[in-house]
């Protein structure tokens, strides 16, 4: 399986700091954001990873990853011209994915846990995590364990599972994405994607047990890093 990170977008929630670099690069404790997701592919022995990068200083990716080399992978770049959604970035991946399935992580998602690649051969996998703020994210609705639909960012959540930045996908995405027509907010939307999924029955959804973050704001950038700090030092274990 090849991996994705997904890092495009402005960052204008972190302005002044992202007018000097991109978001993704930002500190997240002992080492840049996107090197936080990077790193849980790297962990599972995934060997080529594509970077989707925002246009805003995203020469910056290359001068601290470069070819991959150190972290002994090889790696891929394309640009995002526009921030038109998570969906719309993913398009760009269709080449490099050639057929296989994708593990994509989103550039601004921390995760405690490790990533679980096993029983995973076709259709979608999600990961779900309980949290108290479930209106900023992708909500779950359930039945029993599984997923009957996702709505992005309702008023008033159905559930308290917020869907992670974390995607398994068979090929079948690309064909997913090119059907779809833009949200009210302008954008391609993951959410659509994976209710697609859900229609054609072909959706798998996991709880996960170990912490998850965005860092895209001022409050969560702060709490991503106090969350790895804890995980460092053995004192975190949810
Ligand atoms: O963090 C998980 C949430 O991420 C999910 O629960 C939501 O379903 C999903 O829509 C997304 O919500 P956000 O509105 O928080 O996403 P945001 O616009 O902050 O983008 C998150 C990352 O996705 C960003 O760090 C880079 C990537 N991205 C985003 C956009 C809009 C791109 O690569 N290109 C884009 O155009």
């Amino acid at each position: 399986m090849k991996g994705i990170i997904l890092a495009g977008g402005t960052g204008s929630r972190l302005a002044p700091m992202t007018n000097v670099t991109n978001k993704h690069l930002l500190p997240v404790y002992d080492r840049p954001m996107v090197m936080h997701p990077l790193g849980m592919l790297v962990d599972v022995g995934i060997k080529e990873i594509m970077i989707v990068a925002g246009k805003g200083h995203a020469g910056h990716f290359l001068e601290l990853l470069g070819s991959g080399a150190d972290l002994g992978i090889r790696l891929s770049y394309a640009v995002q011209e526009k921030p038109g959604g998570i969906a719309q970035a993913l398009a760009h991946t269709e080449d490099f994915a050639d057929g296989g399935s994708v593990a994509v992580v989103l550039g601004d998602n921390i995760f405690g846990d490790r990533l679980d690649l096993s029983g995973f051969s076709k259709g979608a996998r999600i990961h779900l995590k309980e949290v108290d703020d479930a209106q900023r994210f992708g909500v779950a609705t359930l039945e029993g364990s599984k997923v009957t639909r996702i709505v992005e960012k309702p008023e008033r959540p159905e559930t308290r599972y917020a869907v992670t930045g974390l995607y398994l996908y068979d090929a079948q995405v690309y064909g997913f994405i090119r059907a779809l027509r833009p949200s009210p907010r302008g954008e391609l939307e993951i959410t659509d994607v994976n209710n697609k999924y859900i229609e054609k029955g072909q959706m798998e959804a996991r709880v996960i047990s170990g912490f998850w973050t965005d860092a895209g704001t001022v409050e969560s950038l702060y709490r991503a890093s106090t969350l790895v700090r804890e995980l460092r030092h053995g004192r975190r274990e949810d």
